[in-house]
């Protein structure tokens, strides 16, 4: 590593621990010369290996064009079906937004799951991305801890970019600096009312325009705050991408025909990007009739 850069690090000698809401992140920003294009940039740092056959496979375009609408509107909703590869698109976003130098100085807040150990799961995700380091474009070799200076289980430091995993409660409350919040599949919030996520969440970007905000989810019923602000003309760019996107891809034909066929799985919630009811409900919403009356006493119930 640069020794130089190595030598900045030790004066800064800013432990995770310290870095408080107030705390201005004077992390040293290390010089990556890095692809402007997504999947040029994935290829630098490692493509992702697919599921199905254990091989390293491209970038698929509506990758990119997830890539490009968080690039260009910041404000996103991505309702989606399962098994696209949405998660890996959106962290390796974040890994490009943080080595191109967007992000740096400031904090990114990846929300997940209901609790800390799993939001640490995200991170881990993270940072494996860049687990076989990387050659920039100026030929300059980086290996991981030249990448991921400081770590531990919940967070890390990359390019003067200081990433933090958080699960989907109240905690999410008074981050200052934060320059982008990513939300994972945040339809499955196991509160009543996970609006207060939503509302404790959203104000922590309300200082940075450019401040990106993305909320990406599987739907779950019509309720909650991501799908009012999908169905509502609210100030996010809404992306959908259906089954249809990654078929022969990611998904293939014949484990979406069985899926199809399965009366288990609602097809058209959890492949199809609807706002069905969930199957856990007790009614189903077509069978629901509404029908005005006054009502007085009980009995006419
Ligand atoms: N372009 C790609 N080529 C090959 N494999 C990929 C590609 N993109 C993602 N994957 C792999 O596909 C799998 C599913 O990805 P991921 O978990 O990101 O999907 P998802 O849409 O978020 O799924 P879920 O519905 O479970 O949230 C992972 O193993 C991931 O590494
Ligand atoms: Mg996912």
């Amino acid at each position: 590593m640069d020794s130089l850069f190595k030598k900045k690090c030790d004066q800064v000698n800013l432990t995770l621990d310290r870095i408080t809401n107030k705390t201005v992140l004077d992390i040293p920003t290390q010089r990556f010369n890095v692809p402007k294009g997504f999947k040029e940039f994935n290829e630098m740092i490692g493509l992702p290996i697919h599921p199905g056959t254990g091989e390293e496979t491209e970038v698929f375009d509506y990758q990119v064009d997830y890539f490009d609408a968080w690039q260009n509107h910041h404000k996103l909703i991505l309702n989606k079906s399962r098994k696209i590869g949405a998660t890996e698109t959106a962290l390796r976003i974040i890994a490009y937004n943080c080595l191109v130098g967007n992000y740096s100085d400031h904090r990114v807040m990846i929300v997940a799951g209901n609790k800390q150990d799993v939001a640490n799961r995200f991170i881990q995700r993270f940072k494996s991305l860049f687990y076989k380091g990387l050659t920039d474009l100026n030929n300059k070799r980086f290996e991981y801890e030249d990448i991921v200076i400081q770590e531990d289980s919940k967070s890390c430091i990359i390019n003067g970019t200081y990433i933090q995993a958080y699960p989907a409660n109240e905690s999410v409350r008074g981050e200052e600096n934060v320059i982008c919040v990513f939300m994972s599949e945040c339809a499955f919030i196991n509160l009543i009312d996970d609006s207060k996520v939503y509302n404790a969440l959203h104000p922590n970007v309300a200082n940075i325009k450019e401040a990106d905000f993305v909320m990406e989810s599987t739907p779950n019923g019509k309720r909650g705050f991501f799908w009012a602000n999908f169905d509502a003309n609210s100030e996010y760019h809404k992306l959908e991408q259906d089954y249809t996107v990654s078929l022969g891809q990611l998904l293939d034909e014949e484990f979406i025909k069985a899926e199809q066929s399965n009366p288990r799985i609602d097809f058209q919630q959890e492949y199809g990007c609807k706002f069905t009811t969930s199957l856990s409900a007790a009614f189903k919403e077509d069978e629901i009739i509404f029908e005005e009356k006054e009502i007085n006493m009980y009995e006419d119930l």
